[in-house]
């Protein structure tokens, strides 16, 4: 990627773009195209904020870029292609449910569909905003950060087994200036938390040791504890679902993702009587099921 002396976003972005397609870069971490993923790069580094109307779109696409912020942009744009790295951990920030996140390789980059179910306040799922949540599998924290925004008087709760993950999410909490009401807890599963909660919300590892491995390069930079789950991918998701219903309190809900994994846990599960989710904005495998139907499901 050559110098371009009246450089400015519009041809920026073009040549960021050119660069990625010719490259054999794999999208799924937030974009699923070359020219978005360029956007995000070069917004992000210039500080440009997304999502504008037309006329202030224009004044942004013509704005200059300097020979400085493109060399660090092409530094960025290089390492893309060269470390197969996702876009997020070289920026450092990562946008879910319409907020940015720290986040670097000890968690997963935030991807989950339930984001769209937390803007929608999980509607039609609770009858009332929950007093006490739990985002178990909370990795970035993003989950139930995300969600205590939503739910100006809820106590939030976000469990992980893995200290580095809690150590991101702790800094996502103060980010978001939620620390009255939002703490990390370090837990196997339930093993450290203490119920009820009216909402356990949850993107847990799903991925076969079998789908591990065939996975493109830019999976290998994220933590494998956040991906990797026994049988089949179905076997943490059902310790999930076989103890959820101690930790919810009377009307409570279990939100859980199973991603692709769904149509398995559909045919093998049938003692579940689940409610999958649909999502305006694409995402799948994402089921909510009550306490009192948890607890029939084990009789
Ligand atoms: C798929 S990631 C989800 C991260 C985040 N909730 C999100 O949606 O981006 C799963 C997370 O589960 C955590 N994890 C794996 N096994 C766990 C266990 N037994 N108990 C608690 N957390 C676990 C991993 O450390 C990882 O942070």
């Amino acid at each position: 990627m050559s110098i371009t002396p009246t450089m400015n976003v519009q041809t920026c972005v073009e040549q960021v773009c050119v660069g990625f397609e010719s490259a054999d870069l794999y999208y799924g971490h937030g974009t699923d195209n070359a020219w978005d993923e360029a956007v995000y790069l070069v917004f992000t580094v210039l500080g440009l904020p997304f999502g504008h109307d037309d006329d202030s779109q224009r004044a942004v696409a013509q704005r200059t870029v300097s020979a400085d912020e493109w060399q660090h942009i092409n530094t960025l744009a290089q390492r893309r292609g060269t470390e197969r790295l996702p876009m997020a951990y070289l920026l450092g920030e990562a946008w879910f449910a319409g907020l940015p996140f720290h986040v670097d390789e000890r968690v997963l980059v935030p991807r989950s569909p339930i984001a769209e179910l937390i803007v929608q306040q999980y509607q039609p799922l609770l009858a009332d905003a929950p007093t006490r949540v739990l985002d178990l599998c909370t990795g970035s924290g993003c989950i139930g950060i995300a969600t205590a925004l939503v739910f100006a008087d809820a106590q939030v709760d976000l469990a992980d087994i893995s200290g580095d993950a809690l150590a991101v999410a702790q800094k996502n909490i103060e980010r978001h200036g939620v620390q009255a009401r939002v703490r990390t807890v370090h837990s196997d599963l339930f093993s450290g938390v203490d119920g009820d909660y009216d909402l356990i919300v949850c993107n847990p590892p799903y991925v076969s040791a079998q789908e591990v491995a065939e996975l493109p390069p830019e999976y290998h930079r994220e933590p494998v504890l956040g991906l990797l789950s026994d049988e089949d991918g179905l076997a943490i998701p059902l310790q999930i679902l076989r103890q959820a219903a101690t930790y919810l309190s009377p009307g409570g809900v279990l939100v859980l993702e199973l991603g692709y994994t769904w149509p398995l846990f559909d045919q093998r599960y049938t003692q579940f009587p689940v409610t999958w989710l649909d999502f305006d904005g694409g995402g799948e495998g994402v089921l909510a099921i009550g306490r009192d139907a948890l607890i029939r499901a084990e009789r």
